[in-house]
C-alpha cells in the first residue's frame, strides 16, 4: 500500500495512561511506543479488557496519557479531528437521526464542507454500498444489530477521513458480512490511499488486512510483539488458503493465547488456575 519511505502519521512516544478507580489507579496502557506511518494498516490484537480501545482512544483524541505523548503529524493530539475518522467497538449512531441523516452527519459539518448536491450523492452511494437503501428513513433502532454496524462503517467512510481509527468495526457481523466488510475496505483503501488503525480480535481478520500486527500483552497494554505482514496488496481471499497465512495464524494465537493465559492467572486465584 505505501512505498518503501513514507511519513510518519501517528506516533505512540513511552505512553501510558492509568484510570483513577475507587480501588486505587489501574494501570490500562505502560510504556507503548510505535509509529503508524503514511498508508500502514496496523491492526492492534491483545486479550479483552487489556487496553486496546484506551490506546487507540488517545489517538482519537478522546483520552490523554498520563506519561509520554500521542503525536499525530508531530503535533501532541488535543482533540478529536475530521481527519481522524473513528468507528467505534459499541455502534456509533445517532438513534434520534434516520439512516440517511447519520450518513450525512459528517458530511454536514462545516469542517467537511461538502456541497449539498455531492452530500446526497455520497449518501445515495452508501446506502446502496451497505445494503441499507430500504431503510434510508428508517431509525437505527429499527435496524438489526448487524444494519447498525454497517450504518457505523457507512457514517465513517462517507467523509472520506485520511486515517481510519477502527474499533472491532466487524465484530457484530455474520461471517458472510464480515467477509464482504473487509473486501470492501480493502477495496476503499486502494482507491482512497487511507491509513488505518483496526482493533481486531480476529487473528485471520488481522493478517488479511494488515500491513503490520501489534500483538499487546494482558493488562496493562505493552507491545509484545509487532509482526509485519509479509503479504502484498491487492489481497484477495485465495490469501487465507496458503500455507504461509496458516503459519503466521500459528505464531500469532500462540502469542495471543499466552497473554489470555497471563490474564487468566491475574484474575484466578492461585488454587483455582493449577
Ligand atoms: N474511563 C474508565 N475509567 C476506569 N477504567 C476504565 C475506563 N475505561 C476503561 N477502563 C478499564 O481499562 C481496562 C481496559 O479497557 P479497554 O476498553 O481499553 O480494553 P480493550 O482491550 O479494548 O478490551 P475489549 O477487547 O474487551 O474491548 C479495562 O479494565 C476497563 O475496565
Ligand atoms: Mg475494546
Amino acid at each position: 500500500m505505501s512505498g518503501p519511505v513514507s511519513a510518519k502519521r501517528a506516533q505512540f512516544d513511552h505512553v501510558s495512561l492509568s484510570f483513577d478507580t475507587p480501588k486505587g489507579k489501574l494501570r490500562v496502557v505502560d510504556d507503548v511506543s510505535y509509529a503508524i506511518h503514511d498508508g500502514d494498516f496496523i491492526a492492534v490484537i491483545g486479550p479483552s479488557g487489556c487496553g486496546k480501545t484506551t490506546m487507540m482512544s488517545m489517538l482519537a483524541g478522546f483520552q490523554k496519557p498520563t506519561t509520554g505523548e500521542v503525536l499525530f503529524d508531530g503535533n501532541p493530539v488535543k482533540g478529536p479531528g475530521p481527519e481522524r475518522g473513528v468507528i467505534f467497538q459499541e455502534y456509533g449512531v445517532f438513534p434520534w437521526l434516520t439512516v440517511k441523516e447519520n450518513i450525512a452527519f459528517g458530511l454536514k459539518l462545516k469542517a467537511n464542507n461538502v456541497p449539498a448536491k455531492e452530500q446526497h450523492q455520497i449518501c445515495e452511494h452508501y446506502l446502496a454500498l451497505m445494503g441499507l437503501s430500504d431503510f434510508a428513513n428508517s431509525y437505527p433502532k429499527h435496524l438489526s444489530g448487524g444494519m447498525r454496524q454497517r450504518l457505523a462503517i457507512a457514517r465513517a467512510y462517507a467523509v472520506k477521513p485520511q486515517f481510519l481509527l477502527m474499533d472491532e468495526p466487524f465484530g457484530a457481523l455474520d461471517a458472510q458480512t464480515r467477509g464482504n466488510m473487509q473486501n470492501l475496505l480493502l477495496k476503499v483503501l486502494a482507491a482512497e490511499g487511507k491509513t488505518v488503525m483496526l482493533i481486531t480480535h480476529s487473528v485471520e481478520e488481522a493478517i488479511y488486512l494488515a500491513s503490520r500486527i501489534v500483538v499487546v500483552t494482558a493488562r496493562p497494554a505493552r507491545i509484545k510483539q509487532i509482526i509485519d505482514v509479509p503479504f502484498a496488496y491487492p489481497r484477495n481471499e485465495s490469501l487465507q488458503e496458503r500455507p504461509e497465512f496458516g503459519e503466521l495464524r500459528s505464531h500469532i494465537r500462540e502469542l495471543v493465547m499466552n497473554e489470555y493465559q497471563a490474564q487468566q492467572a491475574q484474575i484466578m486465584p492461585a488454587s483455582f488456575s493449577e
